[in-house]
């Protein structure tokens, strides 16, 4: 079953990252998957140029160290497959822009920010491009992409009803537990690769000491009881939450093997730490050579085959005569 998935280069790899997709797309590793690192989309913010080219090597490192082999699974950079940008115009003239510009994430994001780049608006379009090149069945990502896949499912049956039958409907598939990992000083926000949040933000990179420290000093309530209720306990149920997932087992298993609040949140950063340590020193060990060019290189010769037989599949469908 075709598995495709993406991360942005747009910042440091935390936690949320790790349980909500990587760990998820090294289950789901097969010669039938694809991962991306999708530097286009970071396009949308501001970031300088050296920067963002560093991040995409960085997250490319990360993704390898976290268990991606990518003699199995295709691991590329967007930007090297040009057909992604192709199809996602032909998409633009299909979705409406009042569907873009009721996205949840376009107006929460616009509204902070002056001088919104278009490319903002465009983004889950270029993300529905992303998918449907690769006839994705399943899409592994954490929570807060849901509303992106639903738009990518509606224009892929958009364009097969007006165009016919062109591309496979996707569907999200989301993490049992830690679909969506809050910061750890503010349960009620999401940890975020954008927002400055260092005491609520665990990094994939930080080291046992800031780990246990910031597990230590998470946010949770008065009451000490422990009991898993996401709406009256937020902090509480957000460790529970990555207890689980990184256990493998279940938030109100967990919850009843602990009275104290510090017992389980020691226990929860040991997990953490034993969890993330090895991921962390592979990941430095793979920055000190360069040989992950070649594997993007070779990523994205094996993506493009499968990219341009759909992109050649659609334009034809819509209507564009073939170039010679
Ligand atoms: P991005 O780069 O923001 O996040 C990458 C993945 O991490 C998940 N994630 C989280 N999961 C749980 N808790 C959190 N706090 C948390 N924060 C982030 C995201 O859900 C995502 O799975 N638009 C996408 C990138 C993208 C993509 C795609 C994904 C572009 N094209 C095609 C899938 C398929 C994004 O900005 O993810």
């Amino acid at each position: 079953m075709r598995v495709f998935s993406g991360i942005q280069p747009s910042g440091d790899l935390h936690v949320g990252n790790y349980l909500g997709a990587i760990k998820q797309w090294v289950a789901a590793q097969t010669s039938d998957a694809f991962y991306c690192i999708v530097d286009l989309h970071a396009l949308t913010n501001p970031v300088e140029p050296e920067i963002l080219r560093e991040r995409t090597r960085e997250i490319a490192a990360w993704i390898v160290a976290a268990g991606i082999d990518p003699d199995v699974s295709t691991l590329f950079v967007q930007s090297h497959v040009p057909y992604h940008a192709q199809l996602a115009w032909l998409l633009e003239c299909v979705a409406s822009y009042g569907e873009l510009t009721r996205m949840t994430q376009f107006k929460e994001k616009s509204a902070l920010q002056d001088g919104v780049r278009a490319g903002l608006l465009t983004y889950p379009v270029l993300m529905a491009a992303d998918i449907l090149l690769y006839d994705t069945a399943d899409v592994p990502v954490g929570d807060d992409q849901r509303q992106h896949l639903e738009l990518a499912r509606n224009l892929a049956e958009r364009f097969n009803n007006r165009y016919g039958e062109t591309f496979q409907v996707p569907r999200a598939v989301t993490p049992a537990s830690a679909a969506r990992v809050m910061d750890l000083q503010d349960p009620t926000r999401k940890m975020s690769k954008s927002v400055a949040s260092e005491l609520g933000t665990v990094y994939l990179d930080d080291r046992a000491d800031a780990i246990a420290r910031k597990i230590s000093k998470a946010v949770t309530d008065t009451d000490g009881a422990m009991v898993y209720d996401w709406d009256r306990k937020p902090g509480l149920a957000n460790l529970l939450d990555m207890f689980a997932a990184f256990e493998g087992s279940d938030p109100r298993t967990v919850a009843a093997r602990y009275q104290r609040y510090g017992d389980l949140k020691r226990e929860l950063s040991e997990l953490m730490v034993e969890s993330l340590t090895p991921i962390a020193a592979r990941y430095r060990a793979l920055r000190e050579n360069d040989a992950l060019d070649d594997v993007l290189a070779r990523g994205a010769a094996k993506a493009s085959v499968v990219a341009s037989a759909t992109y050649a599949r659609a334009a034809q469908a819509i209507g564009l005569t073939r170039g010679r």
